[in-house]
């Protein structure tokens, strides 16, 4: 049988330096006779750079031919001046967009030697295991009529539209739906149905789907505000999160802190199955290229490390390989290897990036 196919998009910033991690952990599995076929491309302001364009189609075309793409990061101060349409994250949105992925898992768990790295106190982030899925392809991040046009009152207007239809807020419910079947068999759907109209059908098909298809699955719904509280008042209180493209995308920016650094996240975005019966399947890790440390060593790279763990479970069937994997982040916590966002009050000497990268693949071999 042919190897898994794997794209590796590294893109920008501490990309790159975080993607280097991930190849040492893909080459110590095909010592292992786990091989997979990598190939390498340009995604964000690395591909704008060089061919003008943040995906380029032939890219684009590789993306969908692969088993599975992982994405380092994209985006930074140096293509802040470039017009809207060429910037490095239009190249991550279309990507999302074009291989349709509706659903983005992002768990967010607290390791037991971080507990005390979270802003929060132990005792609220100790043993936290909450799941968000975030809609991807939708909402107001794609929705029209969107631009910047004049008022005709010698002003501006910027317009973006929330869109939702049935069939978009019901795929990304039954993901939902699924993973809390093998977790805490609970959902609860974050809105806000109390002011926007979009929120109150999301509110509706979430029901409908739970009630026809997942009535076994506990459902309770919160308005996205409360949910921000509640993830930072009580945050174990949850299973799965389902939420809508622009609350996932800062409920669960939130949610990194709760896991001690932005650096431990990773997230999966998985669309509908292809031919192979393998769902279209992306994996980056929650953090952007962080260009205020970039080409310093000083990046985590277990949120990649961490995504490809996830590739391993989703992409490829191999459940006890992910967890070997997600021991070995475990076990190189416990043993007090610190990347410089890990440093708790206390202070400490923090390791690189490649040293972090080296102890996991350590840590995987003992
Ligand atoms: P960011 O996630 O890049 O950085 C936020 C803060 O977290 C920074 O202080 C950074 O140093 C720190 N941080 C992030 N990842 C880290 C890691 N692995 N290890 C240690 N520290 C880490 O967000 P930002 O600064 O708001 O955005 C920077 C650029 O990244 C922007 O261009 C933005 O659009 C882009 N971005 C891209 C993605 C993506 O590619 N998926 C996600 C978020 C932001
Ligand atoms: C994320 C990022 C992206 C988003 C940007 C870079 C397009 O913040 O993946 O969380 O807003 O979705
Ligand atoms: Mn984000």
């Amino acid at each position: 049988m042919a190897n898994p196919s794997l794209l590796i998009l590294p893109g920008d910033g501490i990309g790159p330096e975080v993607m280097a991690e991930v190849r040492k952990v893909i080459d110590w599995f095909g010592t292992q006779g786990i091989a997979f076929d990598v190939e390498e491309g340009l995604i964000g302001g690395a591909s704008y750079d060089a061919f003008g364009a943040p995906m380029t189609d032939a890219t684009m075309e590789r993306a969908q031919a692969v088993d599975a793409v992982l994405l380092g990061a994209v985006g930074g101060p140096k293509y802040d001046v470039l017009d809207f349409a060429v910037k490095p994250e239009r190249g991550l949105l279309r990507i999302r967009k074009e291989m349709d992925l509706y659903a983005n898992l992002r768990p967010a768990q607290c390791f037991d030697a971080l507990a005390d790295f979270s802003s929060l106190k132990r005792d609220i982030v100790a043993g936290l295991d909450i799941m968000i899925v975030r809609e991807l392809t939708s909402g107001i991040y794609f929705g029209e009529p969107r631009g910047i046009q004049d008022d005709n009152e010698g002003g501006r207007v910027g317009i973006n539209t929330q869109r939702y239809t049935t069939n978009e807020i019901r795929r990304v419910a039954r993901s939902a739906f699924e993973l809390a079947r093998r977790r805490g068999n609970h959902v609860c759907s974050m809105e806000k149905a109390n002011v926007m109209e979009s929120g109150i059908l999301w509110r509706e098909e979430v029901q409908w789907v739970h009630d026809n298809e997942y009535p076994d699955v506990e459902l309770s719904h919160m308005y996205a505000d409360n949910g921000a509280m509640q993830l930072v008042r009580n945050p174990k209180q949850f299973d799965v999160i389902v939420t809508d493209n622009l609350f996932g995308d800062l409920l669960s920016d939130a949610a990194a802190m709760l896991t001690g650094s932005l650096g431990m996240l990773p997230s999966a975005s998985l669309g509908a199955p292809m031919a192979n019966g393998r769902p279209k399947a992306l994996y980056e890790p929650v953090h952007g290229s962080a260009p205020d440390i970039a080409g310093q060593g000083k990046a985590n790279p277990i949120a990649c490390i961490l995504s490809f763990a996830m590739a391993l479970r989703y992409s490829f069937d191999m459940g006890d390989q992910a967890t070997r994997l997600e021991r070995a982040v475990e076990k190189v916590l416990a043993d007090g290897h610190r990347t410089a966002d890990l440093m708790g009050p206390e202070g400490g000497t923090p390791i690189t990036t490649s040293q972090m990268g080296d102890a996991i693949v350590a840590a995987l071999a003992g």
